[in-house]
């Protein structure tokens, strides 16, 4: 019997993105991106490998048989193809498994995004270490060339490196050493030099205001927390609850031009209710601001990936 849920519903088949599109990202040094995007999961290319991460076993069946085919007309096939069950609690997510490839391969590799190198562990837990949907605001944070960055909830500081890489000093902050110890290796593989850039394993809530009473300031701040969590003395976080506390505290530590991104996966705060919370909480602490919006990546179609807002404070 199958470990995983039948779908209620019939599943719409998944959109691929075109064989171009790949040939695309292949010339401009990308070699992590998304194949697919479906009601029932999606497909993923991670340098030689690609991952499906399907909600039950039809659309596992299905995104299978897609990616063959899909391989067959683009001309690329993944060496190892992992897949990842994407249950509706997060207490039962588990790591990928290999599905077909060499069992006797590292568990590790290495990818490239617009040139720059990010390491993946398909071992390391339920997330392999880099948010595809990210790689526009991580393109946006190298072209505005900040100096001071902020990057809170760092995961493995994959905005730090782009902030690196612009010339920016930077601060990632997060609850887990290990994913700060694995941003580290993301800056070793750029070859970038440790001087100006700290890891900081800490709670973001109680660090922002340590750092506005030292008066540390920024010019440009991720903010792109978890849906839940618990941080430090088991203090709970609810983004819906508190995204504007915040950004509120994060406007504290904000020099008088910044670029704040604000980022989330809860379905309920679409853009248009982050832009609307940003609005509240940028006239309240008296100063005002940009909203541009960005468009959405070519390998995320509508209603994938998470929802982000820039908010450019002047
Ligand atoms: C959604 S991931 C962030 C992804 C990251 N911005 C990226 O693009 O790679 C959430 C991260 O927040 C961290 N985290 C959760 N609660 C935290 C807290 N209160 N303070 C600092 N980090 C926290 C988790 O350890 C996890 O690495």
């Amino acid at each position: 019997m199958s470990p995983f849920p039948a779908p209620r519903t019939p599943v719409l088949p998944a959109t691929w993105i075109s064989p171009t599109h790949r040939k695309t990202f292949e010339e401009a040094g990308t070699t992590a991106h998304r194949l697919a995007s479906g009601a029932g999961g999606w497909a993923e290319r991670l340098g030689d490998d690609a991952m499906i991460s399907h909600k039950n076993e039809q659309a596992l069946r299905e995104l299978i048989a897609g990616l063959e085919a899909w391989s067959a007309e683009s001309g690329w096939t993944p060496n190892r193809i992992f897949t990842r069950f994407l249950p509706l609690k997060n207490d039962e997510r588990i790591s990928p498994v290999l599905h077909s490839g060499d069992a006797t391969l590292p568990l590790t590799t290495v990818v490239t995004e617009n040139g720059v190198r990010y390491g993946l562990d398909f071992a390391a837990g339920y997330s392999h270490g880099l948010f595809l949907d990210q790689r526009m605001n991580r393109a946006r944070v190298r072209a505005l060339k900040p100096k001071r960055v902020l990057n809170t909830f760092a995961y493995t500081c994959s905005f730090s490196v782009a902030a690196a890489l612009a010339g920016a000093e930077t601060v990632s902050v997060d609850l887990s050493r290990k994913s700060l110890d694995r941003g580290k290796e993301n800056f070793a593989l750029n070859d970038i030099a440790d001087k100006g850039h700290r890891f900081i394993a800490d709670d973001t809530l109680e660090l922002l205001p340590k750092f506005d009473s030292k008066g540390k300031r920024f010019d440009l701040i991720i903010l792109d927390p978890p849906t839940f969590s618990r941080g430090n003395n088991g203090r709970r976080w609810q983004v819906e609850q508190h995204f504007e506390d915040l950004l509120c505290a994060a406007l504290e530590v904000a020099m008088p031009k910044c670029a704040i991104l604000l980022s989330t996966n809860c379905t309920k705060l679409n853009p248009v209710a982050l832009e609307h919370m940003a609005r509240l909480c940028v006239k309240g602490k008296r100063r005002t601001a940009d909203y541009p919006r960005s468009l959405p990546p070519v390998d995320f179609p509508a209603g994938h990936g998470s929802s982000t807002l820039w908010v450019m404070v002047r």
